[in-house]
């Protein structure tokens, strides 16, 4: 294995990198690779710190993790209304966590550069045609033609321009007064509000509009940062590799190396191999880094990788996100956490209850039952606990709008409703009401 000291970002290519698009035309994408690592960094190694800092945190268990939104961003939802819909309801989880589970919560997005996805099959047959499959807006289109099947290289400067529009309108809505805790109840209107959701988090809301107005009256100022603005990160699977190449910057302040691309990159359960190209390209960036960690994992493979990726132990730059499905996780879990905790690693603990808890309807539709969500977290607190290891955060796939992609929830959505408003290009998500409504539980573990 190559010394850190040797890490280049381009080293990466002297590894196996699964999951790559076949590019058509190798030169057309040393093109568009050129003319990306030209383009301004998305995010700012400063922020890419104070991000880690935080999560050093939620590994010592003094805050909690909240990573979520799209499976797959789809280019055609980059604009305003979807963009802050998604970021409302994170905010509205992470008001629930903070104030019900009593614990500060790192709002995390999977959003502003989630545009490529891992696939289980290179090709796929439609209507007896064999066609490259669909592998995210930043390769090539859903529209099942030869031709748009085809992965294009432009598609990586396109998501690039997404990613920045998208980060833009971030930054201002949480900059600029929009999330703002004095507008934690105005977040509730539209549908939610109605819902039995949407009434909890209203008595939720009326008690913090209380306490602000309670230190307006003695005299606390309640115009700063505090409460006036929120730090929200973004994150995406690190899956193409010359577009993370390309937006990996030195930072001038430390001379260190960060993947400007996004804040937190996390490498998928299907290309965290050891001597693999991803993670021989994550090892050198000194962003957080999250790793997915599914149900076959091999616990001394495992340690190879927290080694690989993290050899100082640093709190904050690991995070093990298990995904090991409501069945599995009962034997899965609890043997990993006796290891790491004998080998003293630092790690944030995450729970993805989605990955390994899709299912195909019988009207043929990708699906998650909320039930199995549900208690794919309950257990992952609890096997923490009961192991003496901290469960430190959740990744989610939501959204903000009212979708019919999950079953079950409050207004218990059944499988004949999931094709009224099944919109997702990728993997079922939650919809608004039934994301509060898994923040509203996690509060109750949190707060333990
Ligand atoms: C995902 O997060 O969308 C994904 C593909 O997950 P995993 O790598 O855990 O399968
Ligand atoms: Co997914």
């Amino acid at each position: 294995m190559e010394n850190h000291n040797e890490w280049t970002k381009s080293g990466w290519r002297n590894h196996t990198a699964l999951q790559q698009p076949n590019w058509p035309d190798p030169d057309k994408l040393d093109r568009v690779t050129r003319d990306l690592s030209l383009l301004p960094p998305l995010v700012f190694a400063g922020e890419i710190r104070t991000l880690k800092e935080m999560l050093a945190k939620a590994s010592k268990g003094d805050a909690f993790l909240l990573q979520g939104g799209d499976c797959s961003e789809d280019f055609s939802q980059v604009t305003a209304p979807i963009i802050r819909e998604t970021l409302k309801v994170l905010l509205q989880m992470a008001v629930v966590m903070t104030y019900a589970g009593g614990k500060p919560t790192i709002k995390v997005g999977r959003i502003a550069g989630q545009f490529a996805k891992p696939r289980s099959s290179d090709t796929e047959i439609v209507d007896g045609v064999e066609l490259p499959s669909y592998r995210g807006d930043m390769v090539n289109k859903i529209t099942p033609t030869l031709k748009d099947r085809t992965p294009n290289p432009k598609y990586m400067l396109k998501g690039y321009h997404m990613a920045a529009s998208t980060l833009n309108l971030l930054r201002a809505f949480t900059r600029g007064g929009y999330a703002t805790l004095h507008r934690v109840q105005a977040w509730n209107q539209e549908f939610v509000a109605q819902s039995p959701m949407g009434r909890s988090y209203d008595r939720l809301a009326e008690q913090i509009d209380q306490a602000i107005k309670f230190m307006n009256t003695i005299g606390i100022p309640t115009d700063i940062p505090q409460i006036n603005q929120t730090q929200f990160f973004t994150s995406h699977e690190a899956l193409l590799l010359p577009y993370e190449e390309a937006l990996t910057r030195i930072d001038s302040t430390t001379g260190g190396w960060y993947d400007c691309s996004a804040h937190m990159l996390w490498i998928g359960e299907r290309t965290r191999q050891v001597d693999g190209a991803h993670v021989a390209f994550l090892k050198g960036v000194l962003n957080p880094i999250g790793v997915k960690i599914g149900p076959d994992h091999d616990v001394d493979d495992v340690k190879r990788l927290i080694d690989a990726l993290n050899p100082e132990n640093e709190a904050g730059r690991l995070t093990l996100i298990t995904r090991m499905g409501s069945d599995n996780i009962g034997t899965s879990l609890a043997p990993l956490l006796r290891e790491a905790k004998k080998e003293g690693y630092r790690i944030v603990w995450s729970c993805d209850p989605m990955h390994a808890n899709t299912y195909t309807s019988e009207s043929g539709h990708k699906t998650r039952n909320f039930s199995d969500i549900l208690k794919e977290i309950v257990n992952f607190f609890e096997i923490h606990w009961a192991e003496g290891t901290i469960p430190g955060g959740v990744h989610l796939e939501m959204t903000g709008k009212d979708v019919t992609e999950c079953v079950g929830g409050a207004r218990n959505i059944v499988s004949e409703e999931l094709p009224n408003r099944y919109h997702t290009t990728c993997d079922p998500r939650l919809n608004a009401e039934q994301s509060l409504e898994v923040a509203f539980q996690i509060a109750e573990m949190i707060k333990h």
